[in-house]
């Protein structure tokens, strides 16, 4: 191969590399580690109100501890899918409908907050490719995850609407929202910490799709997200 072509190859393997780097650490974040947020903060609420004198029923603590052992099962079977095969296999055999009937079946399970779910527009692609699938996927999981861990919302609405060319999701709840920081350009504040929303921007960019990120203190939050789709 002449030197020009060899380094435009390599360039391309190292992008590749990059690229699923960057997707493995994003799923990660978004799967097993919210699963675990969520365990920890029913424990937490627990534990403080039991410090503050509350006699909590026994049933209560049943529940909760059914839900954290839920959480912990759901999320040491994704860390073992991930040792396996880095990819959790259900993504290419599973309809993206199917999946998110069953992440919001979850969700309700583990959390006790339930998702209102609307599928629109024309029949869905039968073949949403694969990085698109995980993509509409992951960043719903991280949404509900926000909306419940920093929202304390009662309600979450999520709509996927299929038109011509376009998918696009929108995930809402009406939590206490926040100034969402700006999430480009020399003016961001990301801070390292904070994966989430900065991962789902990345998420979407990898796959030539738009994001936006809609909140107000006092007025809930909505994301929505375009993907282009061919066929
Ligand atoms: N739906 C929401 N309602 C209210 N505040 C939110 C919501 N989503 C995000 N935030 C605020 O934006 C911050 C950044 O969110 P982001 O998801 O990037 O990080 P995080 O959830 O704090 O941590 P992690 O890296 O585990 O996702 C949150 O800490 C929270 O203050
Ligand atoms: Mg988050």
């Amino acid at each position: 191969m002449p030197k020009g072509e060899e380094q435009l190859a390599a360039s391309r393997i190292l992008a590749v590399t990059e690229e699923e780097l960057r997707r493995i650490i994003l799923d990660l974040h978004d799967g097993p580690v919210q699963q675990l947020f969520a365990a920890q903060a029913q424990l937490h609420s627990l534990q403080s109100r039991s410090n503050h004198g509350e006699a909590i029923p026994s049933e209560e603590y049943q529940l909760t501890f059914q839900r954290v052992s839920r959480l912990l099962e759901a999320s040491l079977a994704e860390i073992r899918q991930f040792l396996g095969t880095f990819r959790p296999p259900d993504f290419a055999s599973q309809d993206l409908v199917e999946m998110l009937h069953g992440l919001f079946m979850h969700h309700e399970l583990t959390t006790g907050v339930v998702v209102d779910f609307a599928v629109t527009g024309s029949p869905m692609v039968p073949h949403l490719p694969l990085p698109g699938k995980i993509t509409l996927y992951r960043i719903c999981q991280e949404a509900l995850s926000n909306a419940y861990r920093h929202a304390k919302a009662q309600q979450q609405r999520v709509l996927l609407h299929t038109s011509p060319g376009q998918i696009c999701l929108t995930v809402a709840d009406d939590g206490i929202g926040f100034q969402p920081p700006p999430l480009r350009g020399p003016q961001a504040t990301e801070r390292e910490e904070h994966i989430g929303l900065r991962g789902m921007r990345d998420r979407v960019d990898l796959v030539g799709g738009t994001f936006e990120l809609d909140s107000k203190p006092g007025h809930g939050t909505r994301i929505t997200v375009k993907i282009p789709i061919h066929g």
